[in-house]
C-alpha cells in the first residue's frame, strides 16, 4: 500500500469524517438518514453511488480519526476499491497516518493463503503539502517502526529465540548505521550476571545482551532503553497454568519496543544519543533449570532469593539495568516490560503503568508527551511499606512480594534496588505487560501485538530535543 500527500486527485472512493453536526449540514444528509448513520463514533456508512465512505468521528482530531480510520481501511481492505482518499490537515494528519498504517496492519506470516488486497494507494489530500510534509514523514516513520517491533513480538517463539533475536537486531543495526555488540553467555559470566543466567539456564538457547546505539554528532542528550526480552516465558518450574503460558511468546514485547524506538529515533534523525539494551532469554524447565530456594547473585553483587520462578523478567532486568548503567552516562534511563499481571488487574489492560521516583521526569515529561501519542500511561506510586515486602530471611532480597497486593509496584520497587544512587531521578519503569498484546483489538490496535511503547517513548524524546 503506497501512502502519498497529494493536493487534489481522483481516487475511486474518497473517505470523509463527519461529527453529527456535519452530518445536519450535509447535502447528502437524506441518503445518510435513509442508511440509518447518524455519525456516532466509529460508525461507517459506504454511499457507493457516490463514491464516499463516511466515518463517524466525535471531533476531527487525531485522536477520533485514529480509531475511525481504522475502521475504515479494514473496510476498504477487504472491499475491492484500489484506491482511496483522505482529507486531512494539521489537526488529524498523525492519526490518519496511524489509522492507516496501524489500523491496516495485518501479520498473515503463518497463514498459507494470505488475503490478498486490491487496494493499492492511499492519498491524503491537503491544501498545502509544504506545511504537513513533516507531520506525514514523521509519522510515517513512528508507525512503521511500530509494526516493525509487532512484527518481531509476533514472531512465534520457535524462530524468535535470544540468538536469532540477536541476529535481527544485528541486521537493524547494518540496516540503520547503528553501533552493535552482542554478549553471549561467556561474555555474561564475565560480567558475573547471575541473574539473568540463571533464568536462562534451561534453555537450549544462549542468552544474549543486545547493546545498540545511535550517535549522532551533536547530540544535546543521551538516554538509555532497556528491554525484557523473554522470547518465551513458561514460568520455568513455578510452571504457568496452560491457558496463560498462550501469548507467552509476548513477553519479548519490552525489547522489541525498545529496538522500535532506537529504529524510528535514527530515521528521524533526532540529536539526541540513543542506547538500547535487551536481555534476550527464554525462561524454560529442565533438570539445568534455575529453583524456587535458589539463591543467586547479581552483577551488582546483591543477592536474590529466587522464591518463584516466573517473576524472571525483574532477573533479567536488574543485571541489564546494572550494566547499562555502567555502560552509559545517560540523562534518562527508561526500562520497559511485561513485567506483571498485577499491572493488568491495577490498570486494565490498555494502560502502561509509569513507576518511578521523580514525579517532574514521570507527570511534566513523559505521561505529558505521551498524552497526544495516542497511547494510554498512568502511574503506580511506589511506597516504604510495599518496599518491606521484598525482604528475604536468606539473601539480600527476595524475588517476589510476601503479599500479592500491588504486585506491579512491589516488581517495580525491586528494580529500584538496583538503580544507582545518582540516578534514581533519571529512571522511570515501564509495565507494558497489559498494554503491548491484544486479543481483542481496540483503538488502532489489530489482534496480537501493538507496539506499545515505541509512539509515546517517540514523542517523548520529539519533545526534548528542542
Ligand atoms: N511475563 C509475566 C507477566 C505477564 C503476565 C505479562 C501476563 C503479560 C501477561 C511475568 O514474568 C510473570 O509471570 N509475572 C508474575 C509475577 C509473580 C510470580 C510475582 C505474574 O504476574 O504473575
Ligand atoms: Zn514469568
Ligand atoms: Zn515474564
Amino acid at each position: 500500500m503506497n501512502i502519498d500527500l497529494v493536493n487534489e486527485i481522483k481516487s475511486d472512493i474518497k473517505v470523509e469524517f463527519l461529527t453529527k453536526d456535519g452530518l445536519k449540514k450535509h447535502n447528502l444528509k437524506k441518503r445518510f438518514k435513509l442508511a440509518g448513520f447518524e455519525a456516532s463514533e466509529d460508525t461507517l456508512c459506504f454511499l457507493h453511488e457516490k463514491n464516499i465512505l463516511a466515518c463517524g468521528v466525535e471531533k476531527k482530531t487525531d485522536d477520533s480519526c485514529r480509531s475511525a480510520v481504522t475502521q475504515a481501511i479494514k473496510t476498504l481492505k477487504s472491499s475491492n476499491y484500489n484506491s482511496a482518499s483522505f482529507s486531512v490537515d494539521e489537526s488529524n494528519i498523525k492519526g490518519v497516518v496511524e489509522g492507516i498504517i496501524l489500523g491496516g496492519y495485518d501479520f498473515d506470516e503463518y497463514k498459507s493463503k494470505p488475503k490478498k488486497t486490491k487496494l493499492k494507494n492511499i492519498y491524503l489530500i491537503c491544501k498545502d503539502i509544504k506545511k504537513l510534509q513533516k507531520s506525514f514523514q514523521n509519522a510515517v516513520i513512528v508507525a512503521e517502526a511500530t509494526c516493525f517491533s509487532r512484527d518481531i513480538v509476533n514472531t512465534i517463539p520457535h524462530e524468535l529465540n535470544p540468538p536469532s533475536f540477536a541476529s535481527l537486531a544485528k541486521k537493524l543495526a547494518k540496516n540503520n548505521s547503528l553501533a552493535c555488540e552482542i554478549l553471549g553467555e561467556k561474555e555474561l559470566k564475565k560480567e558475573r550476571m547471575g541473574a539473568m543466567l540463571a533464568v536462562g539456564r534451561a534453555s537450549v538457547h544462549d542468552s544474549q545482551l543486545i547493546h545498540l546505539a545511535y550517535k549522532p554528532k551533536n547530540a544535546k542528550k543521551v538516554i538509555t532503553l532497556v528491554g525484557k526480552g523473554l522470547t518465551y516465558d513458561s514460568g520455568g518450574l513455578s510452571l504457568k497454568p496452560a491457558a496463560s503460558m498462550v501469548t507467552m511468546k509476548m513477553d519479548k514485547a519490552g525489547g522489541c519496543a525498545v529496538l522500535g524506538i532506537i529504529k524510528a529515533i535514527s530515521e528521524l534523525k533526532l540529536d539526541i544519543e540513543v542506547h538500547a539494551f535487551v536481555g534476550a532469554v527464554e525462561n524454560m524447565i529442565g533438570g539445568d533449570a534455575y529453583k524456587p530456594d535458589d539463591v543467586v547473585t547479581t552483577r551488582s553483587g546483591t543477592t536474590v532469593e529466587v522464591r518463584n520462578t516466573d517473576a524472571e523478567g525483574r532477573l533479567v532486568l536488574c543485571d541489564v539495568l546494572d550494566y547499562a548503567q555502567d555502560k552509559v552516562k545517560a540523562d534518562y534511563i527508561f526500562d520497559f516490560a511485561t513485567l506483571t499481571g498485577a499491572c493488568m488487574v491495577a490498570l486494565g489492560q490498555y494502560t502502561t503503568g509509569v513507576m518511578g521516583h521523580s514525579s517532574k521526569l514521570k507527570h511534566d515529561f513523559v505521561m505529558k508527551a505521551a498524552n497526544d501519542s495516542g497511547e494510554l500511561l498512568g502511574h503506580l506510586p511506589f511506597n516504604k511499606h510495599l518496599k518491606k515486602l521484598l525482604k528475604s530471611e536468606i539473601a539480600d532480597i527476595s524475588n517476589v512480594a510476601s503479599k500479592p497486593y500491588g504486585g506491579a509496584i512491589t516488581a517495580g520497587m525491586f528494580l529500584d534496588n538496583f538503580i544507582k544512587e545518582q540516578n534514581k531521578e533519571k529512571w522511570l519503569h515501564f509495565d507494558i505487560a497489559g498494554s503491548a498484546y491484544t486479543e481483542t483489538p481496540w483503538d488502532c490496535n489489530v489482534y496480537g501485538a501493538t507496539g506499545a511503547g515505541v509512539r509515546f517513548m517517540c514523542s517523548f524524546l520529539n519533545s526534548i530535543e528542542v
